[in-house]
């Protein structure tokens, strides 16, 4: 009664704030009845209608910019509440101080770490990533977040992209499948999901000036196609702008990437969100599509007093609209979009409430994890280990906290399970020993939180060879566990890696180790390819990734055999960096001009960079320039042995030409095959890549089952982008449907027409 009671008067005093604002232009609510914004039976564009016609000006602008680090003012007056963001991707970032990136020291803040997205799309499996954007979407609902600065699905162009690990890997079709249920899940809690980073931000360094060059036909077929599921089908209510720079406009207020195409010819009807920074401009970012910015500072010199007021979509901007440099209908169209975005979230009295670090949150992230790791090789059957003898486990990375580090998708988590920790609690019955092998990052700190582990090691890099050579001869298998590590120039943000290679002489242990052990297994964590010289001495080799909590029980399901692993490579793992498409300075990381160039007041010096390798990005470059990678896109292994039957086709590709595919489990244990599908155009009138991914299918079964896969294409599957014309085309002709297990295996080929 007295909740209703009280209830019953707050609507009241936000009605008759609604109604009785003096100098306002717009509808007032007729009799009693409540105002149709705060009315859930009405649809979200009359609420947004209604709520900007009670607005002022300064009102409108006031939702259009940041008023802290993480979030943007609501309308008190009308009782509409501030909007709250949070980084993304794999969990919900810690509370940091209003105006500052140190944190607030909060003890409630502690999260379930998630996987990263690179392990998620080697999972290739739509419906984990379903869990995954369900669960980590209440957990920022619980967290009072109302948009989720994620996820990232930028394509892999480079192995040595700072930030691979928070995206999908280097295929458009990969991506694109795996981004819509993220979001989709993401937003059943009334959360936006924010898809970044719209667009070509396909490398960290030099991420604020690069100015990116890559023909149209490329840009549709390659580096959009997420972007563009997320939108329309997935159905994301917001976009990030990314901080690079696209045909000479940066990317938060470029003409044609956002009015264009996203607004333009997509349809899209959220919000585009600044990168934090990423806006350089008042008249461009109004004129071309910018509806919110966030930043880290402002680079508006009059910034030290107040800030935020001082952002370009801030004073300056209501000042343009007040002197009529900027008309009142982009005012509107802004303000209409961030309106739309509050009454999905923030006012969307029926979301659920969320819920966070719960049992189930910690099961998804294990699961996400197992199903993501990728067994690369396994001569002989190394893999499942058996709980017996005597294992020695080498490397920092099987001790070292990943989820601190990386950048802004650092986190702050309840509990991580490092792969040690996995494995002696698994391996209950073998004596478990460790060595560090070798030293490579000891820190263990981002922005304020610190893992708290004392990595200091003062033994020279031979005496920590020579201890772990010494512990190696007296096991029955040695397991090194190695790769990057999310600090600078090895996975972040902020810097690419420097080298291909993997970092502080780990090369040179896995060699020594080799020398001697019985049995040897290298795990390697990292979210981005790197070389592998040892890789003919190694029989077992595992491709995990940075995989949050859960982490070392994940790698345990999988080293233990109690999950089968069915991870697949999301990017081609290349013997060396040369064999990678972008290898010319031209292309990567970019020529810097002779003349600054003015980025908000400041005078900086862009690098403009030519993607020239066109369309031939991971595998489409390496089976254009036949270059045997070390392992192909979509490569993984099993423990048991899956045989794929003959095809059947029914259909056309007008209405979906439906490939009916036998998968049978060959072998003693139970698993998970995925069964992929690539096109071979024939003769055409454009250049093709010798093969496309587009369709896939992830199947588990029992051993000895067969089971039949669908896998369904139509006309999209062939189309490629024609730029002159501007539009798809099918072109009719003769095509082959690849179907297999791996880019590189593909034992059945069925030719169609169209
Ligand atoms: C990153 C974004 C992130 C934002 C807020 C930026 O530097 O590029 O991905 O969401 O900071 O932390």
């Amino acid at each position: 009664m007295k909740t209703r009671l009280i209830l019953s008067l707050m609507l009241a005093v936000v009605w008759a704030a609604a109604c009785g604002q003096p100098g306002q232009r717009g509808k007032q609510a007729a009799g009693n009845d409540v105002p149709v914004f705060l009315d859930d039976s009405k649809s979200i564009e009359e609420r947004v209608e209604d709520v900007l016609a009670r607005m002022t000006v300064e009102e409108k602008v006031a939702i259009l910019h940041a008023q802290s680090k993480f979030s943007s003012a609501g309308v008190p007056r009308l009782g509409i509440p501030e909007l709250w963001t949070s980084d993304g991707p794999h969990g919900i970032r810690p509370e940091v101080l209003w105006d500052k990136w140190s944190q607030a020291g909060w003890t409630s803040d502690s999260c379930t770490a998630f996987p990263a997205l690179t392990a998620l799309a080697a999972s290739w499996d739509p419906e984990l990533s379903k869990l995954y954007g369900q669960s980590i979407g209440q957990e920022a609902r619980y967290r009072k977040k109302d948009v989720l600065l994620g996820p990232g699905v930028n394509i892999c162009r480079t192995p040595l992209n700072g930030r691979s690990f928070e995206y999908m890997g280097e295929d458009p079709f990969l991506s694109s499948t795996m981004v819509v249920p993220y979001v989709q899940g993401v937003q059943s809690n009334g959360v936006a999901a924010c898809v970044k980073h719209y667009a070509l931000n396909n490398q960290e360094t030099n991420r604020f000036v690069t100015n990116v060059k890559v023909d149209e036909r490329t840009l549709y077929e390659i580096y959009l196609p997420a972007f563009k599921a997320a939108v329309q089908k997935g159905g994301a209510w917001a976009i990030m702008g990314s901080y690079n720079l696209y045909n000479d406009q940066w990317c938060c207020q470029n003409e044609y990437t956002l009015n264009g195409i996203l607004k333009g010819e997509w349809g899209f009807d959220g919000v585009v969100i600044s990168d934090w920074g990423g806006a350089h401009d008042t008249e461009l970012c109004v004129k071309n599509g910018l509806d919110l910015e966030f930043g880290t500072v402002t680079n508006n010199p009059a910034a030290a007093s107040n800030a935020y007021s001082n952002y370009y979509l801030a004073d300056p901007f209501l000042e343009g609209v007040k002197s009529g440099e900027f008309d009142m209908k982009a005012l509107d169209d802004k303000a209409r979009r961030v309106l739309r975005l509050f009454f999905r979230t923030v006012m969307d009295r029926n979301r659920p409430y969320g819920s966070f670090v719960s049992p189930e949150h910690i099961a998804a992230a294990r699961k996400i994890g197992a199903e993501s790791i990728v067994l690369l090789k396994n001569d002989g059957g190394v893999l499942p280990l058996k709980d017996e003898g005597k294992i020695l486990v080498v490397g920092e990375n099987a001790v070292k906290m990943m989820t601190v580090g990386g950048g802004s998708s650092s986190l702050k988590v309840k509990k991580e399970y490092s792969p040690l920790e996995g494995i002696k609690e698994r391996f209950t019955n073998a004596e478990i020993v460790y060595e560090r092998g070798y030293v490579g990052d000891t820190d263990g700190k981002f922005d304020g939180v610190s893992t708290g582990q004392d990595l200091l090691d003062n033994r020279s890099s031979a005496q920590l060879i020579a201890d772990a050579v010494t512990a190696a001869k007296d096991v029955d298998c040695v397991i090194f566990i190695g790769g990057l590590n999310k600090s600078l120039f090895q996975d972040a943000e902020g810097e690419d890696r420097k080298s291909y290679d993997l970092p502080y002489g780990q090369d040179d242990v896995i060699e020594a180790l080799c020398a001697v052990a019985k049995k040897m297994v290298v795990v390697i964590i990292s979210g981005n390819a790197v070389a592998m010289p040892w890789v003919d001495k190694v029989p077992a080799i595992v491709q995990d990734w940075y995989l949050g909590s859960e982490a070392g029980h994940s790698l345990a399901d999988v080293l233990s055999g109690d999950v089968n692993p069915s991870g697949k490579l999301p990017f081609t793992i290349g013997k060396q960096l040369s064999d990678y498409p972008a290898s010319t300075e031209a292309q990567y990381p970019g020529i810097p001009r002779p003349e600054p160039s003015k980025m908000g007041v400041q005078d900086v010096t862009i690098l403009d960079e030519e993607y020239s390798e066109g369309i031939y990005v991971g595998y489409r470059w390496f089976d254009h320039a036949s270059i045997a990678p070390e392992f192909a896109f979509g490569h993984g292994l099993s423990y048991t042995t899956f045989e794929i039957g003959d095809p059947k086709v029914s259909g056309s590709i007008e209405k979906g030409l439906t490939f009916s595919i036998p998968v049978k489990n060959t072998g003693e244990v139970a698993g998970s095959e995925v069964v992929q599908l690539y096109v071979s155009a024939g003769d055409s009138a454009v250049e093709r890549a010798p093969k496309e991914l587009k369709g896939f299918s992830k199947v588990y079964l029992e051993p000895g089952k067969t089971a039949t896969v669908k896998i369904t294409i139509d006309k999209d599957a062939i189309s490629y982008f024609d730029a002159g014309k501007h539009v798809w085309v099918a072109e009719k002709g003769d095509y082959s449907a690849l179907i297999g297990t791996a880019s590189d295996v593909l034992p059945k080929t069925v030719e169609f027409k169209y």
